[in-house]
């Protein structure tokens, strides 16, 4: 087929990693998509940064509103992150015919639905395997999978620095602060670690897989939230006491209700038995447990951050979109039925 013209939004570590991948790989990445994938320009934010050798520098552009207007663009890709400019950047990619593939948890779980409505509307792909727990694909088997089923319930440990952190508490006996500078000496952990530590980072992804495992349009706004910081070192003890490890879970699930079904998602520290295979989930790592009708018990684990694996899960959209357009068709786009009630319900 022809070449598919690729733009890259954004080139920190995940967007460095996507251009050197792409153009490392060219050769591979063609047979499988039955073209060639040409990178055709990378925004940033800032021109004068040092960047991969291996990237011809008159890629890079600082004019990403420019990139994205261009009008001969098949595929974009948005791993800028942030609610603005990431989402009009979106829109006009669009609406000027590119398949989008976004890697942006906070825009998906603050608005999904304007980004499906515009996809929909150019009848384009959207896909963002890489917006929830990075490498591991989870996105795609509840958005296609198990999409013929029914599921149940989600229990996900989707932040790997407060998985690294209640991990190390239980390791070592230490208290929050003593692990918290321990993940950050160890580069887990941000030098600002609120969003993972106060719960909002899980709270988006649990909003993300709550709108695709019941098939209705959950926000972070209705996720019930509670982060770890009120854990202590005795807390962890008398788990350990029962059998249990402390998990910061994000659990969605649907709900009957003498009003009809409902869903609620939520996201706090919890007990789970030794025997739970989350319970095997340690340091960094994250872990998805799927329970629905037919398919049973269901668990996907691997690395949820990072620079390489969250570049794979963006390339393998990059592929299954580039694929699309080669064969002239589009992906799944939003599936919902009535709108559910989404309830508030906290910690048990
Ligand atoms: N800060 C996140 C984590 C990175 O710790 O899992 C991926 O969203």
């Amino acid at each position: 087929g022809r070449p598919l013209k690729v733009a890259l939004l954004g080139c920190g570590v995940v967007g460095t990693e996507v251009a050197r991948l792409l153009v490392r790989d060219a050769a591979e990445l063609a047979h499988r998509v039955g073209a060639p994938l040409e990178l055709a320009g990378i925004a940033v934010r800032r021109i004068d940064r040092e960047r991969d050798a291996e990237l011809p520098a008159d890629l890079f552009t600082t004019d990403a509103k420019g990139l994205v207007s261009r009008g001969d663009i098949d595929v974009v890709i948005e791993v800028i992150g942030g609610i603005e400019p990431a989402r009009e950047l979106i829109l006009t990619a669009l609406e000027n015919g590119a398949s989008v593939v976004t890697a942006n948890k906070a825009l998906l779980a603050e608005d999904a639905a304007t980004l499906y409505e515009a996809a929909e509307k150019v009848d384009r792909d959207l896909a963002f395997e890489a917006a929830v727990a990075g490498a591991i694909p989870i996105v795609r088997p509840l958005r296609e999978s198990l999409a013929g089923d029914a599921v149940e319930r989600v229990l996900g440990i989707v932040n790997g620095t407060t998985n690294f952190v209640l991990d190390a508490m239980t390791t070592t006996g230490s208290g929050f602060t003593e692990a918290l500078d321990e993940a950050q000496r160890l580069g887990y952990a941000e030098a600002d670690p609120t969003a993972d530590i106060e719960g909002f980072d899980a709270a988006s992804k649990a909003a993300i897989i709550a709108g695709l495992a019941f098939h209705t349009r959950v926000s972070i706004g209705d996720v019930h939230r509670e982060g770890i910081t009120e854990v202590s070192a005795a807390d962890v003890r008398s788990a350990s006491e029962m059998g249990c490890v402390v998990k910061l879970l994000a659990i969605c699930e649907r709900i009957d209700t003498p009003d009809g079904p409902a869903v609620s998602a939520r996201v706090h520290p919890a007990m789970i038995p030794d025997t739970h295979p989350l319970a095997s989930v340690r340091e960094a790592y994250n872990a998805v447990f799927v329970e629905s009708e037919s398919a049973g018990q269901l668990m996907f684990y691997g690395p949820g951050a990072g620079g390489a694996p969250t570049a794979s899960a963006v390339l393998g959209d990059v592929v299954s979109v580039a694929r699309n357009r080669v064969r002239g068709v589009v992906g799944p786009g939003e599936s919902t039925h009535a709108q559910l009630e989404v309830l508030d319900i906290g910690r048990a």
